[in-house]
Parts: C-alpha cells; sequence; structure tokens
C-alpha cells in the first residue's frame, strides 16, 4: 500500500501513513487529517504557506503547473523537478494517487 512519511522539526517523531487513492485526497488532506502540525491557509494553492519537500520514493514523479511554479518562485523556492531530489511542492494541490513520498517541512 501507498504511504507517505511525514518529517518535520515542529514534530518528535516521523509519522507514516498508507493510503488508498481516491481521486480527490491531497497530501496536505491526508496531514490535516491526521492533525499534523502542518503550515497551510488557503488550501487553493495561491497562498504558497503549505510548500514543503517531497521526494517521491516509489511511482512517478510528476510534473509541475505553471500556477505551482509562479507560487514557489514568489516565495523564493526552487520551482523545478529533479527526478529522486526532495522538490518543493505545494501539499494543497499535490494529488495522492499512488505514489509512495516522504515529506519534509
Ligand atoms: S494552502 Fe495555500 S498554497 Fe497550499
Amino acid at each position: 500500500m501507498p504511504s507517505i512519511t511525514f518529517s518535520s522539526s515542529t514534530m518528535p517523531n516521523e509519522v507514516t501513513l498508507e493510503y488508498v487513492p481516491d481521486g480527490s485526497t491531497t497530501v496536505l488532506d491526508l496531514a490535516r487529517l491526521e492533525s499534523l502540525p502542518i503550515y497551510w491557509h488557503c488550501g487553493l494553492g495561491t497562498c504558497g504557506t503549505c510548500a514543503a519537500r517531497v521526494t517521491v520514493l516509489s511511482g512517478v514523479e510528476r510534473g509541475m503547473g505553471n500556477k505551482e511554479r509562479n507560487v514557489l518562485i514568489r516565495f523564493d523556492k526552487p520551482a523545478e523537478v529533479r527526478p529522486g531530489d526532495a522538490n518543493w511542492r505545494l501539499l494543497c494541490g499535490y494529488l495522492l494517487t499512488g505514489e509512495t513520498l516522504r515529506v519534509e517541512w
């Protein structure tokens, strides 16, 4: 089963959650369901507060759209996807489709 490992200096330990892709749940949704201390505000991919580094451990590395790229640039985050790296992404727009991820903030 796919999973996401969440890691942050604001948590005492990493948390790994398994999920079933349902076509609508995002990384941010999963974190919020477990009450993980992750910053977010708009939930619409415009404010940039949910930006975090995402590493794809298994599954397809997905590209970045212009809207996400523009928001990351506005917040001085690298806005390119390098396979295998911890790339900055907006968690509210990162739909879970079966990848296993590591998310750090
Ligand atoms: S919560 Fe605003 S961009 Fe994700």
